[in-house]
């Protein structure tokens, strides 16, 4: 069983922050943002909630599926968090789209968007019809620490959704998962019980080991590409389009070189969007949909890797 895209869309919240922005309040230069990262602007949910660009993203792709909120059978929502705990923002989706379908979180950090799909796929592998929105939102702008330059200057906010419903585009996918608290970490509030001293609750902020990251992030590239090519029966080169999480430029070109690929197969938005964690493929899917880049028959992978530590990367034929 498998499944076809048959809509996209997405949403950034209306604030730019420019990385000049950034040097009002922290110790860093645009240049040594773009030189290290790719990155010269992002976007950042200050009149926004995390709700609102979530359910315009939702929005945008059901039009584009031509599709009837009421007509959905599952929401699936990779996201490290939204407005609430509880509810899910999944869950808050479906009361403001009018939807009357299940409804549901999943934290795969930056990877979550193929981790949805893949869930997607496991509930189309039933058999029966069904039409399911994925729509993965994150607004990293509350999850950064912006005293710390090492961290704040990489993250940003958005949404991208995707509209899927039982066909044959997926041709190969692979999730992985190593747990490592070190290397990426988000502390929760732990809550206020007397019994708890000041030094046991976190700080609540992300947390990261840059160097660590990167260095797994090239290998992760590379190693499921070269799996889920060879498991979709193709080589790497009849790929027509790799979209990989936008996390930072100098990881893709490493990953590209790496895998002696031209980097014209691969798509970069970094610029100006930044690291929107699990919004970033899909903001990147809807872009290239919008603007017509993308051909039915087209072969296209996706590529992530993230907090966790998780990967995800699948092959898709473009039918839309
Ligand atoms: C974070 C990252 C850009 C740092 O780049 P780097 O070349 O490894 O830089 P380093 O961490 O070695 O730091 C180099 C220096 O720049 C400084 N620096 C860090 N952030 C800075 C900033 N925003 N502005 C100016 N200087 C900065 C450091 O303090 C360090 O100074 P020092 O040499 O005097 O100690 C890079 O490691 C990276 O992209 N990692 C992956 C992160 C990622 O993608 N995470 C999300 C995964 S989903």
């Amino acid at each position: 069983m498998s499944f076809s895209i048959i809509g996209t869309g997405s949403a950034l919240p209306k604030t730019i922050q420019t990385n000049s922005d950034l040097t009002a309040f922290l110790d860093t230069s645009h240049d040594w943002i773009l030189s290290r990262t790719g990155i010269e602007a992002r976007h950042i949910c200050i009149e926004e909630s995390i709700l609102d660009i979530a359910f315009t993203a939702s929005i945008n792709a059901l039009e584009n599926a031509d599709i009837n909120p009421k007509h959905l059978d599952l929401i699936i929502c990779p996201t490290l968090g939204g407005d609430t705990i509880t509810p899910s923002l999944a869950c808050l989706v479906q009361e403001k789209l009018g939807a009357t379908c299940p409804a549901f979180d999943i934290n795969a950090a930056c990877s979550g968007f193929v981790y949805g799909l893949d869930v997607a796929d496991a509930y189309l592998s039933r058999g029966k019809p069904m039409t399911i929105l994925i729509i993965a939102v994150d607004a990293m702008s509350k999850l950064v620490d912006w005293t710390d330059r090492s961290t704040a200057v990489l993250f940003a906010d958005g949404a991208g959704a995707a509209v899927v419903t039982n066909g044959d585009d997926l041709k190969s996918i692979y999730l992985s998962a190593v747990g490592n608290q070190h290397a990426l970490d988000i502390p929760w509030a732990k809550g206020n019980h007397p019994g708890l001293s000041e030094k046991e609750l976190p700080i609540p902020y992300l947390i990261m080991d840059g160097p660590e990251v990167y260095r797994f992030a090239i290998t992760a590239i590379c190693d499921d590409l070269r799996r889920v090519t060879r498991d979709a029966g193709i080589a790497l080169e009849d790929l027509d389009l790799i979209i990989p999480h936008q996390a930072n430029q100098r990881i893709i070109e490493g990953a590209a070189k790496r895998l002696k690929l031209p980097m014209k197969k691969f798509v970069l938005r970094v610029k100006n969007q930044g690291n929107t964690s699990a919004a970033s493929i899909p903001l990147v899917l809807d872009d290239l949909n919008r603007h017509g880049q993308l051909k039915p028959g087209m072969l296209i992978a996706l590529t992530a890797f993230g907090g966790g530590l998780t990967t995800g990367a699948c092959v898709l034929t473009w039918s839309k």
